[in-house]
C-alpha cells in the first residue's frame, strides 16, 4: 500500500481527491497496489468542502503529514511560494516523493528541489505546473528526448488567451473583456500575474529548463503583457492577415537561449492562431521529429487534477517497485540567456503623425539611421490633422528599434507611438 499526504484541498486538491475515489479500482490496478489518502492539510478544517470527506482526514498541522513516517508520497496543491516551498523541501528531506502543480516553486527553486530529490533518492514530478491538462513535462523528458527540440512556442495562459479571443471575436476593448472575464471566473480579481505575462514566464522557464537541460532563472525571462493591446491593434492585425496571441517563446541559439513572453502578431494560418478561448497549446520544432503541437485545457479542476493523478500513478508505481529516481538529475549544462536587446524581430508600429508633407521621410530617415527597414506601410484611417502610420519592419535588433523609437518621439510631427508589437513569422 502507498500512503499519500495531500497538502491542499482547494480547486485542484478536490479534483485529485475525487478522481482517485471515483476511479480507485482502475488506478490501483495501474499502480499494482492500494493507494490510501492518509491525511489532508488545509488552512481551515471547518470549511464546507465541495467533496464529501471524512473530517478525520483533515488537519491544519503540516507536521501530521511531513513528519509522518507512514506517508510515502506528498502532493503539494497549496500554491504560492511559502509555505509550499518549505513543505516540499521538508517532505523530500524526510525521504518522501513529491508531486506538485506549483509553477512558482518549480520555476524559482526547481534547481534546489531537484538536487534534494536526487540526494534523497525520491521522485519529484510536476506535470500539472505547466498547461494544466496537456501532457508536456513527461513527453519532453521521455518521448521527445531524442528529438533535439530547438524551439518552443506556447500559448500558456488561458486568461489572456480568453481576453484576446473575445477582443478579436466581439470587437471589444481590453478593459471591457477583462471585467467580463472576472465576472465569469475566467480571470482572478487580481489578474496581474496573468495579464502581465508573468504566469506564462514561469511556465516557459520550466519548459526550457527541461528541454534545453539547463536552469533558466525566472528573472532572466523577458516578459511583456497584454494590457496595452487595443482593439485597433487587433483590427490592423486582421487586415494584415494576423491574429494577436500572448506567446511564450524559448529558442536554443548558438549564443544561448532566446526566452521571452510577449504579445505577437502571428499568421492566421499558423496552427497556434486557431487556439482560442481558455485553451492552451505548445508548438515545438525538433531537428529530428519536425513540428509537433499539443492542445488542450490549460487549467481547471479536472484537467489539472488528471495531470496530478497521472503523476501520482507513475510515482506510486516507482515507489511500489522500488525504482530509483532517474529524472531529477540536475543538468550540468549551462546556457546563457540572450539579452532581449540582442534579439531580432519583425515589428508592427503604429505612429500618430501630423498630416503634413515630408513627415513620412522624417520618420523613415530616423528608422533607416538605426538600421530599421520597412516591409510595409499602411496609411488608411485618417483622423486629420493627425494620421496613423501602420508600419511593419523587416527583422531588426530590439536595441536598434528602441533607439529609433526614442528618436521618433523627439520629432515635432510625431504625436505619439501608439503600438509596438512583435511579428513572429519564423515558426
Ligand atoms: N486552479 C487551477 O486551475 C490550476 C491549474 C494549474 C495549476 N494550478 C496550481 O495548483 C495549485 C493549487 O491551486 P488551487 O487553484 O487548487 O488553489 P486553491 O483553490 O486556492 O486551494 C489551496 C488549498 O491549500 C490550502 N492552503 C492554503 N494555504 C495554506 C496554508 N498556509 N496551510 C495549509 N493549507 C493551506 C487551502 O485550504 P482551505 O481549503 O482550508 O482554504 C486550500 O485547500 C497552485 O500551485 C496552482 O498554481 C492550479
Amino acid at each position: 500500500m502507498i500512503k499519500i499526504g495531500l497538502l491542499g484541498l482547494g480547486t485542484v486538491g478536490s479534483g485529485v481527491y475525487k478522481i482517485i475515489n471515483d476511479n480507485r479500482e482502475s488506478i490501483e490496478q495501474k499502480v499494482g497496489t492500494e493507494l490510501k489518502i492518509e491525511k489532508i492539510l488545509v488552512s481551515d478544517t471547518n470549511k464546507k468542502r465541495s467533496v464529501e470527506i471524512n473530517k478525520e482526514l483533515l488537519t491544519d498541522q503540516a507536521e501530521n503529514i511531513l513528519e509522518n513516517p507512514e506517508i510515502d508520497l506528498v502532493v503539494e496543491l497549496i500554491g504560492g511560494e511559502e509555505p509550499a516551498y518549505s513543505y516540499v523541501k521538508k517532505a523530500i528531506d524526510n525521504n518522501k516523493s513529491v508531486i506538485t502543480a506549483n509553477k512558482l516553486i518549480i520555476a524559482k527553486h526547481g534547481s534546489e528541489i531537484l538536487k534534494a530529490a536526487n540526494q534523497n533518492n525520491v521522485q519529484i514530478s510536476f506535470e500539472g505546473s505547466v498547461a494544466g491538462g496537456i501532457p508536456i513535462i513527461r513527453p519532453l523528458k521521455e518521448s521527445l528526448v531524442a528529438s533535439n527540440i530547438n524551439n518552443i512556442y506556447g500559448i500558456l495562459n488561458g486568461t489572456t488567451n480568453y481576453i484576446l479571443t473575445k477582443m478579436t471575436e466581439e470587437k471589444k476593448e481590453f478593459k471591457e473583456v477583462l471585467k467580463e472575464a472576472q465576472e465569469l471566473g475566467y480571470a482572478e480579481s487580481d489578474p496581474t500575474s496573468d495579464i502581465s505575462g508573468l504566469d506564462a514566464a514561469y511556465k516557459i522557464a520550466i519548459l526550457s529548463s527541461i528541454t534545453f537541460e539547463t536552469y533558466v532563472n525566472i528573472n532572466s525571462v523577458y516578459s511583456e503583457g497584454i494590457e496595452d493591446i487595443t482593439l485597433t491593434d487587433i483590427k490592423v492585425a486582421d487586415e494584415l492577415g494576423y491574429v494577436i496571441k500572448l506567446l511564450a517563446i524559448a529558442k536554443k541559439q548558438n549564443e544561448g537561449i532566446d526566452i521571452r513572453v510577449h504579445p505577437a502578431f502571428i499568421s492566421k494560418k499558423h496552427p497556434l492562431a486557431l487556439v482560442n478561448g481558455v485553451y492552451n497549446a505548445i508548438y515545438l520544432n525538433g531537428e529530428i521529429v519536425g513540428d509537433i503541437m499539443s492542445y488542450g485545457k490549460g487549467a481547471g479542476q479536472m484537467p489539472t487534477g488528471s495531470a496530478v493523478v497521472a503523476d501520482i500513478i507513475q510515482t506510486a508505481k516507482d515507489i511500489h517497485y522500488n525504482r530509483p529516481n532517474i529524472y531529477s538529475n540536475e543538468s550540468t549544462l549551462k546556457h546563457m540567456v540572450i539579452d532581449i536587446d540582442e534579439i531580432k524581430n519583425l515589428f508592427y508600429l503604429r505612429v500618430l503623425v501630423n498630416d503634413k508633407p515630408g513627415v513620412m521621410s522624417e520618420v523613415t530617415e530616423i528608422l533607416g539611421n538605426n538600421q530599421v527597414s520597412l516591409a510595409s506601410v499602411l496609411q488608411k484611417h485618417r483622423l486629420s490633422p493627425v494620421v496613423p502610420l501602420d508600419l511593419v519592419t523587416h527583422p531588426v535588433r530590439e536595441e536598434n528599434l528602441n533607439n529609433s523609437l526614442k528618436e521618433l518621439k523627439t520629432l515635432n510631427n510625431v504625436k505619439s507611438i501608439e503600438s509596438v508589437i512583435r511579428v513572429i513569422e519564423d515558426f
